[in-house]
């Protein structure tokens, strides 16, 4: 593993300079590369975890699914601004739905749950760790994700749509993501603490 040849200062920036995306560029004109998003999943599952219990698990969503995902959804969208089965709840629907259908690359990650709450505490860990090594590949490939827990992961429509069990499979998060313009990390300044603020060097 030539791990070494990774310079420093540009892995720093590759993490410092990603930024949760939620514009992306138009799926019909720049369509996401097959083997960019592979290597996302590879970089994915070789996030740390204890005991190896590697408790992630990827759904890629094809069109059909997208088509089903997008009405519950929508559905959660408009009904959260309006009462159902009125004007105002039918227009938030449809722009929900278009919303949605216009990412161009759903992916939604369910955690293995475990039996014993501490793995399971520390298999969500896992996950998150596997979210982000997926996110800074994709960033580095001009990727933009945008890590959503949002809804349609708690909804049981969502389960039946990918015909998972939630006692055994817990949706942990959905990952919106396509490719981006250029200066988009631009468009979205995120702002830290220093690391003086969050250190405590203790004696
Ligand atoms: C566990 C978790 C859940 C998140 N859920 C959402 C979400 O539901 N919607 C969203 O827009 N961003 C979500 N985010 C992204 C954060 O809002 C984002 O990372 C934060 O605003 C910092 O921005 P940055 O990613 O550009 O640095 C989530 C991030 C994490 C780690």
């Amino acid at each position: 593993m030539e791990f070494n040849q990774i310079n420093t200062e540009s892995l720093l920036n590759l993490i410092k300079s990603r930024r949760t995306c939620y514009q992306f560029l138009d799926k019909e004109i720049y369509p996401l590369d097959d083997t960019k998003l592979n290597n996302c999943l590879q970089a994915a599952i070789w996030a740390p975890n204890h005991k190896l219990t590697q408790p992630w698990q990827f759904y890629v969503v094809g069109e059909k699914l997208k088509n089903r995902l997008a009405e519950v959804y929508a559905d959660n969208r408009a009904s959260k601004k309006s009462q159902t089965d009125t004007e105002c709840y039918a227009g938030f629907y449809q722009k929900a739905l278009e919303k949605f259908m216009a990412i161009p690359q759903v992916i939604l990650v369910g955690q293995v749950l475990a039996q014993d709450s501490t793995v399971r505490q520390e298999d969500y860990a896992a996950c998150a760790c596997a979210i982000q090594n997926f996110q800074l590949m994709a960033w580095q490939q001009k990727i933009g994700v945008q890590w959503s827990t949002g809804p349609i992961i708690n909804d049981p429509r969502t389960y039946q749509n990918l015909s998972i069990e939630p006692s055994q499979i817990q949706l942990i998060g959905a990952l919106y993501l396509g490719n981006i313009e250029e200066n988009c990390q631009l468009k979205n300044q995120s702002k830290r603490k220093t690391v003086e603020e969050v250190t405590f060097y203790l004696d």
